[in-house]
């Protein structure tokens, strides 16, 4: 990312695979209250390998999408994984562009949408004030934002939980902000906007649905493993915490008590 240090899952061929498999697996969750019928002309922020789009245009046929992003390689994959998407075709464009500072005309796009992109943005403030600024009024703009501080597996997994507290550390000390999501209703007050709504969404499961707590256990896992060459590099963890942390994932999910437990941020405003 340029204007950041370092990406903390980096830019592999394997994490843009993980980004796609995370946007399909929590789409229900994040999708269940975002109803973008009301738009034509949408700007996706820091839309990366362009997964969200995908679901968007998906699930709004008639939705025209203009994505942006500051990484390139990001933008090349969307790009082609957009062009293999029938449904997308005509209806969206990619431009390589900051979101501090946007060279979109004031007023012009109908609604926002940002998913898992402020805890990396060092100034949010200002990209939620740019934002309001390209928005006609009355436009809306839809948020979803990690709150990393909920994340709990029962029983108590030390080791994943210093792992996950060094991955939240370096992240913020990198100038992003893990906890973003909880500051979403004050930053929209403060950027401006009006009828802001915020929404906790919990994930959340326990022995009631096994199959569903598998996949959830796992999601994480791979999440976190994402990570481990940039913290094992910065010094942020050592090989033995690693491989504890391997060791308690290999137990806890072959654990019939086992419980996971998660939650992240929505919230809608709208332009005066
Ligand atoms: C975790 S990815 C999320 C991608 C996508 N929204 C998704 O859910 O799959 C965050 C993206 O935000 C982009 N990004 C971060 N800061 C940005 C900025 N100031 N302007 C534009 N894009 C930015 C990054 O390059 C990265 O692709």
């Amino acid at each position: 990312m340029d204007n950041h240090k370092t990406y903390i899952h980096g830019f592999s061929k394997d994490e843009q695979d993980r980004l796609r498999r995370q946007a399909e697996f929590m789409e229900f969750l994040v999708y269940q209250d975002v109803n973008l019928s009301e738009i034509s002309n949408l700007l996706e922020v820091g839309c990366g390998v362009g997964a969200q789009t995908q679901i968007l245009l998906r699930r709004f046929p008639h939705l025209k999408v203009n994505c942006i992003d500051l990484n390139e390689q990001q933008i090349e994959v969307a790009r082609q994984a957009l062009s293999e998407s029938p449904y997308a075709k005509g209806r969206y464009e990619i431009s390589k562009m900051n979101a501090e500072k946007m060279t979109f005309a004031d007023d012009t796009f109908g609604g926002a949408f940002f998913c898992w992109v402020l805890e990396h943005v060092p100034n949010p403030a200002r990209v939620l004030a740019e934002t309001r600024r390209v928005l006609k009024p009355n436009a809306r703009v839809f948020l979803t934002e990690v709150t990393n501080f909920a994340f709990f597996l029962d029983p108590y997994c030390p080791a994943i939980w210093k792992f996950w507290m060094a991955f939240n550390d370096f992240q913020y000390d990198q100038g992003g902000d893990p906890f973003v999501g909880v500051k979403l209703g004050s930053l929209l007050r403060d950027a401006g906007f009006s009828d802001v709504l915020t929404n906790v969404k919990v994930v959340y499961a326990d022995k009631r649905e096994p199959d569903r707590r598998k996949k959830l256990i796992l999601y994480w896992q791979e999440l976190m493993m994402s990570a481990t060459d940039e913290l094992v590099k910065s010094c942020r963890v050592d090989v033995g915490l690693v491989n504890a942390m391997k060791y308690e994932f290999s137990d806890i999910i072959v654990d019939p008590n086992a419980i996971i437990f998660d939650s992240f941020m929505q919230a809608t405003a709208r332009v005066p």
